[in-house]
């Protein structure tokens, strides 16, 4: 696993766009696996503004969310891929047809499920995915002890999850301060699996802030456990973390990783 520590949340946004973008100009028609949350807004923000300044062409490009609340109405502006769209589809120029996300009111939501698995499949696999990491290890919305082997899916979320993302629903000074979660906060997602994340090709997994570091380092250098979903990209062939300093405050080998960042030991590239 390539573990990179920037300097901070600017620099971790800086290094993801530019290997998005680098993917983009060698693959115009890459597909993008396209995580949510606070960690890769700065990124998204950033692609929009390099679409805008024409150093960066998304023409071609198609895009996948990893998850979406079950039973918000498709306006509302807190599902995943309306913030997506705000945030980074729309600005960038990619035409909401080659964006793709599951139904959040779907009549069947197991159909959906497998639905979204075939249209990965039918789009030929996900060339790089974003994921950010919860403060308790998880992935997309694969909470604790989901299996290291699971597909899309219906998942409840974790009371722990549920604080984390009050603060979108209920507005607090800081998002990052876990609130009291009210009936708002929905419950209920669908959410690619941790099996349907490791057929990536390429895996960006970011992280930024002291609340994160303890997860970090148990995906990075812990046992791979369901408890901890995202320790199982250790099963990855070509999975990249990069974290701003405060998020890898708690990895053993930093000055290991700082070593090899800094002598560019280049990857294999997933692509050839
Ligand atoms: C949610 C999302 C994940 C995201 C995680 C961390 O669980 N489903 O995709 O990585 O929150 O969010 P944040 O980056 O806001 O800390």
């Amino acid at each position: 696993m390539e573990v990179i520590i920037a300097e901070d949340r600017d620099a971790v946004a800086q290094l993801v766009a530019d290997a998005v973008c680098s993917l983009v100009d060698r693959r115009p028609a890459a597909v993008l696996g396209l995580a949510t949350g606070s960690t890769p807004r700065p990124t998204y923000a950033e692609l929009a503004d390099r679409a805008r300044l024409g150093l960066v062409s998304f023409e071609r490009t198609r895009v996948f969310t990893l998850d979406e609340y079950l039973g918000l109405a498709p306006d509302d502006e807190h599902l995943y891929l309306n913030e997506i769209r705000a945030r980074f589809t729309d600005p960038a120029g990619i035409p909401v047809e080659r964006v793709h996300a599951p139904d959040s009111r779907p009549d069947d939501p197991d159909a959906e499920c497998r639905a979204y698995e075939q249209q990965i499949r039918d789009a030929g696999g996900i060339d790089l995915q974003l994921l950010g990491i919860g403060r308790n290890g998880h992935v997309a919305y694969n909470e604790p002890t989901s299996s290291l082997a699971s597909r899309t899916r219906v998942t409840t979320l974790t009371e722990s999850s549920r604080r984390d993302i009050a603060g979108h629903f209920t507005p607090t000074p800081d998002h990052d301060s876990p609130v009291e979660p009210d009936a708002n906060v929905p419950r209920d997602v669908i959410t690619q699996g941790l099996g349907t994340i490791l057929e990536a090709r390429h895996v960006i997994l970011m992280a930024t802030g002291p609340h994160k570091a303890d997860a970090v380092a148990a995906m990075v250098e812990g046992p791979v456990s369901a408890m901890i979903p995202a320790s199982v990209l250790q099963f990855h062939p070509q999975t990249t973390v990069v974290v701003d300093e405060a998020a890898g405050a708690a990895l053993q080998l930093a000055d290991h990783y700082r070593y090899v960042q800094q002598h560019d030991v280049e990857q294999p590239d997933p692509f050839t």
